[in-house]
């Protein structure tokens, strides 16, 4: 007898939307074959009834030490990055290990109910007492059977322009940390802001981690780390271990500039992440109207065959006080704020938060739906990847590792509509802009 069977789902992203069966035991996906109604021993059955079965969703950029302190000691009046780095340097003097970890738990718990089972925590590390990273690096022990988080060293006030700033780095990378943050363009000059990316980039190679730096998230056209990220990425043969967060300079840079970095980008082989509920909040800040958006060239370079991905980076804190963890509602907006509202390219912001937020993170051979891979997946009562970011549908059941870690019944609305009663669930539609349908109206 098996675990688990998944009848009749559809898989997200497959040529053919024929239905399939899953099989899972012991944490592993055991076979994938055409649905069928022959009995199989299972302990647990899920009738899917031709849901989309989606590898899970991936926070590939968020500060869970962070998390769900807006207000505390006082808000951010002005919206800027800046003064939430002021209201930040505040709290962080109250900070202790339960506090962080209780916080950050509570938002893997929200993120796991919407889908989300690989996340990338950025911690601040320019603290003397390392007290956040040692939070996370506990939490992420805690969570490793249902969530993998992976643990950003982000110094959240420089690398050379803090006290101690390198040394800081460098023993959070010997505490446990999984990846090297930097932020030069928070550095006090051009020089400094180099220097730090060079020292992200060694501590990285000397103990095997990746990197992922926070990279000219400001409106200014002449914050242009990014190439020297990328740069570094090339010669150290690092490449695609390394992300540019943010990068929201990019969204002002000329058509002659923009047009040389595609190039560099897509020959250093990095990742690109675009954040953007908190950068249309917070950018364009300084600016009068027209007003810039503030976010990366993410339609362009994606054009370029860069890698990139949607992250949700702030959930109530001093930076943005919204934000429920929920990865779909990420892809929606990124949706609008890069104009990628094509059907195909809907179904790309879908993919960057699952696959491409995926390859951001290295997840490799941990990640997809496939014979003898872990068994992480959601099943989305949608008929597409376009039609569950239309809709903003929530994950019918998440499974991680082979085991259901949430469930949630489909959202239904009672209308008592003249000449007859009618019921609207989740504003479904038969057939949805990117061609799929539903086989019947028994599937949804
Ligand atoms: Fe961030």
């Amino acid at each position: 007898m098996i675990d688990l069977l998944i009848r009749s789902a559809r898989i997200a992203g497959s040529p053919d939307s024929a239905p399939v069966d899953l099989q899972v035991d012991r944490g592993v996906i055991l076979e994938i074959g055409p649905a069928s109604s022959d009995p199989v021993p299972a302990r647990t059955i899920i009738e899917a009834r031709g849901a989309l079965l989606s590898a899970p969703y991936v926070e590939p950029h968020i500060h869970l030490d962070t998390a769900l302190t807006a207000g505390e000691p006082r808000w951010n009046v002005s919206g800027t990055l800046w003064e939430g780095i002021a209201c930040w340097s505040e709290r962080k003097a109250l900070l202790s290990r339960k506090d962080v970890i209780d916080r950050a738990e509570e938002i893997l718990r929200w993120q796991v109910a919407n889908g989300v089972l690989f996340v990338r925590s950025h911690v601040d590390v320019t603290d003397p007492k390392l007290e956040a990273l040692d939070a996370l690096l506990e939490v992420r022990d805690r969570v490793k059977e249902v969530v993998e988080l992976q643990i950003v060293a982000f110094p959240q006030e420089g690398i050379c322009s803090f006290p101690d700033g390198e040394k800081l780095i460098e023993e959070a990378a010997q505490r446990g940390a999984d990846v090297v943050g930097a932020i030069p363009h928070f550095e006090d000059t051009r020089e400094d802001g180099v220097r730090s990316v060079e020292i992200a980039i060694d501590v990285a190679v000397r103990h095997g981690l990746m990197v992922d730096a926070h990279c000219d998230e400001i409106d200014d056209e002449q914050s242009r780390f990014i190439e020297v990220l990328a740069t570094q990425a090339l010669r150290t043969g690092l490449r695609e271990r390394v992300t540019a967060s943010h990068a929201t300079a990019m969204g002002s840079y000329n058509a002659a500039y923009s047009y040389k970095l595609q190039r560099l980008l897509q020959r250093s082989g990095i990742n690109l992440v675009c954040n953007p509920l908190v950068n249309l909040h917070l950018q364009g800040r300084f600016d009068g109207y027209p007003k810039r958006r503030g976010l990366l060239q993410a339609k362009e370079m994606l054009g370029a065959g860069v890698n990139i991905a949607f992250g949700h980076d702030d959930i109530m804190d001093p930076w943005y006080p919204l934000g429920t963890g929920n990865s779909i509602q990420v892809a929606l907006v990124g949706a609008h704020a890069t104009q990628l509202t094509a059907p195909s390219e809907v179904e790309e912001c879908f993919r960057m938060v699952t696959d491409r937020a995926a390859a951001a993170l290295c997840l490799g051979e941990r990640y997809g739906i496939a014979r003898g891979r872990p068994a992480n997946f959601m099943l989305l009562p949608a008929l597409s990847p376009f039609d569950a970011v239309r809709r903003q549908v929530r994950p019918s059941h998440v499974v991680a590792h082979g085991r259901l870690v949430a469930s949630a019944p489909p959202a239904a609305t009672k209308l008592d509509w003249p000449g007859r009663d009618t019921e609207l669930v989740d504003h479904i539609r038969l057939r949805d802009a990117a061609g799929a349908t539903w086989r019947d109206r028994g599937d949804v």
